[in-house]
């Protein structure tokens, strides 16, 4: 069982940009250690702007973050270590021409430090972090044969090889079929559950998390809700950050359109 009693990740009215552009304003929110949170809000709306801040790479312009017991601009490589990065999709080259083995074991590199070639023990670390997705057995096959779902299980892989206390996973389902959506979406809550690990997981699809993450966060520049998804996914609430883009039916599935298609 998750244990929730230290804040791992501390947003004290943070804003975050670029020259020009107000990416997240006057973010405040605590995650705790153990925590599954999702999180939404439509394209532009800062989610992947999060995510950096998480891994310390954008110091807030106003206000403060703190990440485990440091200010995120100056996250010991230690602490680096320890978040593990699943980025959306188109940034990495998929036809790069290695092994799946070989794509997990660089998950090693920064615990091992500059010089330093992976051994027995990074190995042994990369072939368990593969069992846990369920890809033990293509530890040889070209990446680029693989299908677009056990690619997406191979990069969490890696980032598992970390060894991560956080890991943070921006859209991991965009772009693959209906039942491996399903998959990736489970295999992330087993990694939860199985390892303790505190999870970001930010996606479009608020059918698929909303009754396996502990919390919702839902950001339109601003953080327009955080908590239980029971309290996030009101229609009036939603509707503040969607629009018209947002649909509910009679089951009350909230359904948000137009949002898939864009990478
Ligand atoms: N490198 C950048 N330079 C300038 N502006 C940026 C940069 N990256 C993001 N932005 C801007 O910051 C805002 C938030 O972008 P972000 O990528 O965090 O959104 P997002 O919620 O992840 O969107 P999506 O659902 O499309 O991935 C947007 O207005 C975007 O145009
Ligand atoms: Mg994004």
């Amino acid at each position: 069982m998750a244990s929730h009693s230290s804040p791992i990740i501390h947003f004290d009215h943070a804003t975050f940009g670029f020259p020009g552009v107000i990416a997240l304003e006057d973010i405040s929110i605590e995650i705790q250690s153990g925590e599954f949170i999702g999180v939404i809000g439509p394209n532009g709306s800062g989610k992947t702007t999060l995510c950096r801040a998480v891994l310390g790479l954008m110091p807030p312009l106003k206000g403060h973050l703190r990440i485990f017991d440091c200010a995120c601009d100056e996250l010991r490589c230690h602490h680096k270590a320890m978040i593990g990065y699943l980025p959306q999709k188109g940034v990495v080259d998929r036809n790069f021409p290695v092994t799946v083995l070989e794509t997990v074991t660089m998950g090693r590199y920064g615990a091992l430090g500059l010089f330093k070639r992976p051994g027995r023990k990074d190995r042994e670390i990369a072939m368990e972090s593969l069992s846990h997705v369920g890809m033990d057995m293509h530890k040889d096959t070209a990446l680029g044969y693989l299908s677009g779902g056990q690619q997406q299980r191979v990069f969490i892989a890696r980032a598992l090889a970390q060894q991560p206390q956080v890991l943070l996973l921006d859209e991991p389902t965009t772009g693959l079929d209906i039942t491996t959506q399903h998959n990736v979406v489970e295999l992330v809550q087993h990694l939860h559950e199985e390892l303790g690990l505190t999870i970001l997981l930010i996606t479009h699809d608020i059918n698929m998390i909303r009754s396996r993450v502990d919390r919702l966060v839902l950001l339109k520049t601003r953080l327009y809700a955080a908590g239980p998804p029971a309290d996030v996914l009101k229609p009036d609430i939603l509707s503040q950050v969607y629009g018209k883009d947002l649909v509910i039916t009679d089951k009350d599935l909230v359904i948000v359109e137009d949002y898939h298609h864009h990478h």
